[in-house]
C-alpha cells in the first residue's frame, strides 16, 4: 500500500508514533490500563476544546454521530430549530433535523459565503427556537463562519448553540470555555490528527440539565449524550465496546497537540493556510470562500470544468499527494486541499510546489518557481 500525503480535508496522516500506538496488543476494554488511558484521553480532550468547566464527551464514532448526539439529545419531535447552511455538512445538519421531527428551518446562503450574524439575530427576534445549528468551518467550500460572534447571538436571545466543529478543532482558535456555546463536536481524524473513529463532544451543564428535564425520551440508546455521562466520568461503567486502537491513537495525537501547545497550533495552520492561498493566487485560480471567512484548515478553489478529476489523478500517481475535488455537484469544477494535523509548513510547501508543476505540465496556467519561491 502506497503511503501518500493526504491533502484532503480528512482523514490525515497519522504521526509514526500515533500508528504504532494501534499497532501493539489488543487491550480489553475493561482493565485498569485502559481505563487510566481512557481517563486521560478525555482530559487531553478538554485542552484540545479549551473546556475546563463542563462535561467533556470522547466515544466512538464518526463526525456524522457527533451531529446526531447532538440533535437527539437535545431537540424534542415538534421543535423549532434553526440550521446557517453554508454547504454540503449545514444541509446534512439540517437534514438530520428534519429526520428526526425538528420543525427545522434554516437560512441558506450561497457555496462560498459565510453565516451572518445580523441575518440570525432578525430570524431569532421573529421565532423563539430551541436550538441553533452552525458549522464553524464548512468543510465543502473552506468557508469559516463567524463562530463569536454568531454564539454571542444565541446567548443574547437565550437560545441554545450546537456548533459542528469537525473541521475546526485542533486547527482553529476555538475555545469552549470563553466562547459559551452549549454543544460543540470534532471527529478524531482531522485535524487532531488521529485515525477516523472517535467523536469528542464538550455540553454545558446547562444543555445536559435541560435534556433532563425533557418531557418526551430521547430516542436513542447510542447517540444519547446522557448515557454517555457516567462513563466519562467513570470508565468502569460498560455502555458499548470502545474502539480502543482508535482511542490509543488518539491519547497519542491528543498528547503531541497538548506539546505543541494549542496556540502554536493555530499559528502554525494559520501559516499552512496562509502557504495555500498564497498558492492558489499563483496559479490564478479563485477561492471559493469569501475574503475575511477563509479556514486555515481547508482551502476550496475553483478550476476549470472538467479539470479536476485530471488534476488530481496525476498528482497522486506521479507525486503521491492526494488532493480532494468538490463534493457532487462541484466535482469537476472544484479541487479542495486539507491542510491540519501533524502537516508542516515545509511538507505543504513542497507538496503545492508539486501541484504547482503538475499544472504546468496539464497546461493549466501554474508557475512552480513562483510557488517554491514565495513559501
Ligand atoms: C464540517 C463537517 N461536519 C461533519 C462531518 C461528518 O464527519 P464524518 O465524516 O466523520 O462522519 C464532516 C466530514 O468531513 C465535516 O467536514
Amino acid at each position: 500500500m502506497k503511503d501518500n500525503l493526504l491533502l484532503i480535508p480528512g482523514p490525515t496522516n497519522l504521526s509514526r508514533r500515533a500508528r504504532s500506538a494501534m499497532a501493539g496488543p489488543q487491550l480489553p476494554h475493561v482493565g485498569a490500563e485502559f481505563y487510566s488511558t481512557f481517563k486521560e484521553t478525555v482530559s487531553l480532550a478538554r485542552y484540545a476544546f479549551q473546556n475546563e468547566r463542563s462535561p467533556q464527551f470522547v466515544y466512538t464514532g464518526s463526525g456524522t454521530i457527533g451531529m446526531e448526539s447532538s440533535i437527539v439529545s437535545l431537540v424534542s419531535r415538534g421543535d423549532h430549530t434553526l440550521t446557517l447552511s453554508t454547504g454540503y455538512f449545514g444541509h446534512r445538519m439540517l437534514l438530520l433535523n428534519q429526520i428526526h421531527g425538528a420543525k427545522a428551518d434554516s437560512i441558506e446562503y450561497k457555496e462560498g459565503a459565510h453565516a451572518d450574524p445580523d441575518d440570525l439575530r432578525a430570524r431569532l427576534r421573529k421565532r423563539k427556537y430551541t436550538a441553533v445549528f452552525i458549522t464553524h468551518v464548512e468543510t465543502s467550500t473552506s468557508v469559516a463562519n463567524p463562530i463569536r460572534e454568531l454564539v454571542a447571538e444565541c446567548q443574547n436571545a437565550g437560545v441554545f448553540s450546537v456548533i459542528d466543529c469537525v473541521c475546526s478543532i485542533g486547527g482553529m482558535p476555538f475555545d469552549f470555555d470563553r466562547i459559551g456555546a452549549d454543544i460543540a463536536f470534532t471527529a478524531s481524524q482531522k485535524a487532531l490528527a488521529g485515525a477516523p473513529g472517535a467523536v469528542l463532544v464538550a455540553a454545558s451543564d446547562r444543555v445536559l440539565q435541560y435534556m433532563e428535564r425533557r418531557e418526551q425520551p430521547i430516542e436513542s440508546y447510542y447517540m444519547n449524550l446522557l448515557r454517555w455521562k457516567p462513563v466519562m466520568e467513570d470508565p468502569k461503567m460498560y455502555l458499548a465496546t470502545p474502539a480502543t486502537q482508535v482511542l490509543l491513537a488518539l491519547r497519542v495525537a491528543l498528547t503531541d497537540l497538548k506539546t505543541e501547545t494549542i496556540e502554536r497550533r493555530w499559528a502554525r495552520h494559520k501559516r499552512l493556510g496562509d502557504i495555500t492561498r498564497r498558492s492558489v493566487a499563483d496559479w490564478g485560480f479563485r477561492l471559493v470562500a469569501d475574503e475575511g471567512f477563509r479556514a486555515d484548515t481547508v482551502t476550496a478553489m475553483w478550476v476549470k470544468n472538467g479539470t479536476a478529476g485530471p488534476i488530481q489523478k496525476k498528482l497522486e500517481e506521479e507525486h503521491g499527494i492526494v488532493v480532494a475535488r468538490g463534493i457532487y455537484d462541484d466535482k469537476d469544477t472544484m479541487l479542495r486541499i486539507g491542510h491540519f494535523g501533524n502537516l508542516t509548513p515545509r511538507r505543504l510547501t513542497s507538496a503545492l510546489g508539486s501541484m504547482g508543476r503538475v499544472l504546468d505540465e496539464l497546461g493549466l496556467g501554474a508557475n512552480p518557481q513562483t510557488v517554491v519561491a514565495r513559501a
